[in-house]
C-alpha cells in the first residue's frame, strides 16, 4: 500500500507541544507517513519539547537567533521550507495556532501548491494588533488553509462567519492530549528546586509572561504587582520560570530578583510545567497554553492581558482577565487568595478546551480528506 506523506512544521515551544502528540498518533496510522520539519525559532524550548515527546525531526531548519526580527524569522522559514518541500513533496503540510513559524510554513506550502491543515484554527481576538503579531498570523493561515481544525465549537463559528474556504473540524485542542500524557499524583521534578516547594503549607503561584504587546510599559506594571502580591503575602510561594527571551530575562530579573519569595527559574519541561500546575494555588500568566490547560487542572487563572482569544474559560468562571495595570492585577490576586468563596468558585475543573482525544479526530479527519475512511470524526463536544 502506497502510504499518503503528511508533514508538520513547527517551530517553538507551545506548537510542539501541541504537534508532538498528533506526530505520534499519526504515526500510528498504518496509511500515513508523517514527516517532522521543525523551523527551530526556538531553540533549548523546543528541544526540550521533542526530547521529552521522543520525537526526532526529518529537518531541522536550525534558523533562531538572539533577539530575532519577525522579518528573520519569516524570511529564513520560508527559504528553509522551499528545499524541504521540494524534494519530498508531501500531500498535506499541517501548522500549529498563531506563530510566525505557522504563517511562514502555511505560506511555503501554499507556494509549493501544498494543501495546509491548520491545527488550533479559528480562535480570534478581533483586535488585529492584539496579540501581535499572532492575531493577524492566525488570520492568514487561515486563509491560505484548506483543512481548519478548530478546538471548540465558537472557532468553527469564527471561521464559518469568515466564509473561510475549506473543511473544518471541531476537534478539541491537542493540548489536553498532551496533558493526559504528563500529570501524575506521584511524579517527581527532575530539579531540587520544584522539589522543595512546600505546596502543603505555602500558596504557590505559578507565573509565566512573555508576550510581544506587553514589552515595555505592561510587562513592567505585570512585574511591580507581583513584588505586590509576594511582599503583602508572605505565606506565598511565586514560582516564575522565565522565557529565555533577552527582553524578559533582563525584565524579570531587574525587577524580581532578590524577593524572598519569589523564585526564578529556567524554562520548565512540559512535563515539571503541567505538574506544577496540578499543584499550585493559582496561575497568573499571558501563555496561551496555560489558559488552555490550567481550567482542566482546576486552577483558577488570572490572564495578564487585555483580551482573549479563548473565551470559553472565562464564560465558565474558572480565568479571569486581570488585564495589564499593576493596581487591577494586585487587586485580583489578593481577593483570591483572601476570599475562600471567591476562590473556590473559580477552582473547579473545567474541560472546554478538549476531552484528550483531539489527535484522534485529527488524524480521522485526514484519512477521511484522503478517501481513506468512509466517515468524518463526530465533533469534539464538551460536557456541560
Ligand atoms: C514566540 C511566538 C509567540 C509564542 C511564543 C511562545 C512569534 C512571533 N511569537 O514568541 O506567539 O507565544 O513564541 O513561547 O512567533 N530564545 C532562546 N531560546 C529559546 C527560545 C527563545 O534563546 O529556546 C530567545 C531568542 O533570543 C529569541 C527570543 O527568545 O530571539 C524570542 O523568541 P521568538 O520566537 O522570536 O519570540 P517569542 O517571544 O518566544
Ligand atoms: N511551558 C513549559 N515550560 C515553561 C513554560 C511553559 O513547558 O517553562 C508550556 C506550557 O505548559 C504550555 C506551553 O508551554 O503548554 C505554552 O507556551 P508559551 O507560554 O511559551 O506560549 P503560548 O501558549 O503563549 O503561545
Amino acid at each position: 500500500m502506497e502510504k499518503r506523506t503528511v508533514m508538520a512544521v513547527f517551530g517553538t515551544r507551545p506548537e510542539a507541544i501541541k504537534m508532538a502528540p498528533l506526530v505520534l498518533e499519526l504515526r500510528r496510522r498504518p496509511q500515513l507517513r508523517c514527516l517532522c520539519c521543525v523551523t527551530a525559532q526556538h531553540r533549548e524550548m523546543l528541544d526540550n519539547v521533542l526530547d521529552l515527546f521522543g520525537i526526532e525531526p526529518d529537518f531541522d531548519l536550525n534558523i533562531m537567533a538572539p533577539r530575532q526580527t519577525l522579518a528573520h524569522i519569516t524570511s529564513r522559514c520560508v527559504e528553509g521550507m522551499d528545499s524541504v518541500l521540494e524534494t519530498t513533496k508531501p500531500e498535506l503540510v499541517l501548522v500549529h495556532g498563531d506563530t510566525t513559524t505557522t504563517l511562514a510554513g502555511a505560506l511555503s506550502a501554499f507556494y509549493h501548491k501544498i494543501p495546509v491543515g491548520h491545527v488550533e484554527a479559528g480562535l480570534r481576538t478581533g483586535d488585529r494588533l492584539s496579540p501581535f503579531p499572532e492575531e493577524m498570523n492566525r488570520c492568514l493561515t487561515g486563509k491560505l488553509a484548506s483543512m481548519h481544525f478548530c478546538p471548540t465549537r465558537s472557532n468553527a463559528e469564527n471561521l464559518r462567519r469568515e466564509r473561510l474556504e475549506g473543511e473544518i473540524f471541531i476537534t478539541g485542542n491537542t493540548v489536553i492530549d498532551a496533558l493526559r500524557t504528563t500529570v501524575r499524583p506521584d511524579y517527581r521534578f527532575s530539579g531540587e528546586a520544584l522539589n522543595e516547594l512546600d505546596f502543603e503549607n505555602r500558596r504557590v503561584l505559578l507565573v509565566t509572561a512573555h508576550r510581544r504587546e506587553n514589552y515595555g510599559e505592561p510587562m513592567e506594571n505585570i512585574m511591580r504587582a507581583l513584588v505586590r502580591i509576594a511582599e503583602t503575602h508572605p505565606e506565598t510561594e511565586l514560582v516564575y520560570p522565565v522565557h529565555l527571551s533577552p527582553y524578559v530575562q533582563e525584565t524579570a530579573n531587574r525587577f524580581l530578583r532578590g524577593v524572598p519569595n519569589i523564585r526564578l527559574l529556567a524554562p520548565l519541561t512540559p512535563d515539571e510545567m503541567h505538574n506544577l500546575m496540578a499543584r499550585c494555588f493559582m496561575v497568573l500568566t499571558d501563555s496561551g497554553g496555560l489558559q488552555e490547560e490550567a481550567p482542566g487542572l482546576g486552577k483558577p487563572v488570572l490572564v495578564l492581558r487585555r483580551e482573549t482569544e479563548r473565551p470559553e474559560a472565562v464564560e465558565a468562571g474558572t480565568v479571569v482577565l486581570a488585564g495589564v495595570e499593576e493596581e487591577n492585577i494586585f487587586q485580583t490576586a489578593c481577593r483570591l487568595l483572601t476570599d475562600e468563596t471567591a476562590y473556590r468558585a473559580m477552582a473547579r475543573a473545567v474541560n472546554p478546551y478538549g476531552d484528550g482525544h483531539a489527535c484522534e479526530r485529527i488524524a480521522d479527519a485526514i484519512l477521511w480528506h484522503f478517501g481513506e475512511r468512509t466517515a468524518p470524526p463526530d465533533d469534539f463536544c464538551p460536557e456541560s
